[in-house]
């Protein structure tokens, strides 16, 4: 297992590699949709995070996270199937984690395919619970399932404001 892997931001240069890696590790099957343009405009987007990992000569993995609101929604998130079991994901989402938790989400929502049994035990292991399926959600095609991390106690608020 890789120890400490360095997740960076990424630039627009990382748009293209960023876009095909998503076709080929997360929408197989289904049409591509976080195409070049939408990429870039993640990157570029104030209240989005989009992170890689550097591999030899090409991204090793991607991560997208945007922060609407109080929720932070992971987007998007791979690894590619060359790097995976060496805790490359798990660093990236320690550091994005880390980054919401810093931004004061309160908790981190994110969807999988129903089927992808990697990422709902990934997902699973770094303490997300399943909240619901979602009939059809990709494309009409294939199911999937809601997961949430709570990074503080629900009712903290409540509690640290004395009410
Ligand atoms: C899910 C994914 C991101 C995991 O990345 P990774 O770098 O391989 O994950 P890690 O090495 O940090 O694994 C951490 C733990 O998650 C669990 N896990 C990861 N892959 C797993 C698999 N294929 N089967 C069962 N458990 C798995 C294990 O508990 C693992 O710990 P272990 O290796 O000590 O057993 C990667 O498989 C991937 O990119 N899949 C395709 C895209 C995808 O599904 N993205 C997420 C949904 S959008």
């Amino acid at each position: 297992m890789l120890a400490h892997p360095a997740v960076r931001f990424a630039t627009l240069a990382d748009a293209a590699d960023i876009a095909e890696l998503s076709r080929d590790a997360i929408e197989y099957g289904l049409p591509w949709s976080w195409t070049v343009g939408r990429v870039r405009h993640a990157i570029e987007a104030p209240d989005t995070n989009v992170v890689v990992v550097d591999g030899p000569g090409r991204l090793d993995a991607l991560g997208i996270m945007a922060y609407p609101g109080e929720d932070a929604h992971l987007l998007l998130f791979a690894v590619r199937a060359a790097g995976r079991r060496r805790g490359i994901g798990s660093a990236m989402l320690a550091w994005l984690e880390a980054v919401a938790r810093a931004a004061g989400a309160s908790r981190i929502r994110v969807e999988a395919r129903r089927d992808n049994a990697a990422a709902r035990s990934f997902y699973n292991e770094h303490g997300y619970q399943e909240l619901v399926i979602l009939p059809r959600h990709y494309s009409g095609v294939a199911d999937g399932v809601r997961l949430e991390k709570w990074l503080r106690p629900r009712n903290s608020g409540a509690a640290n404001s004395g009410e």
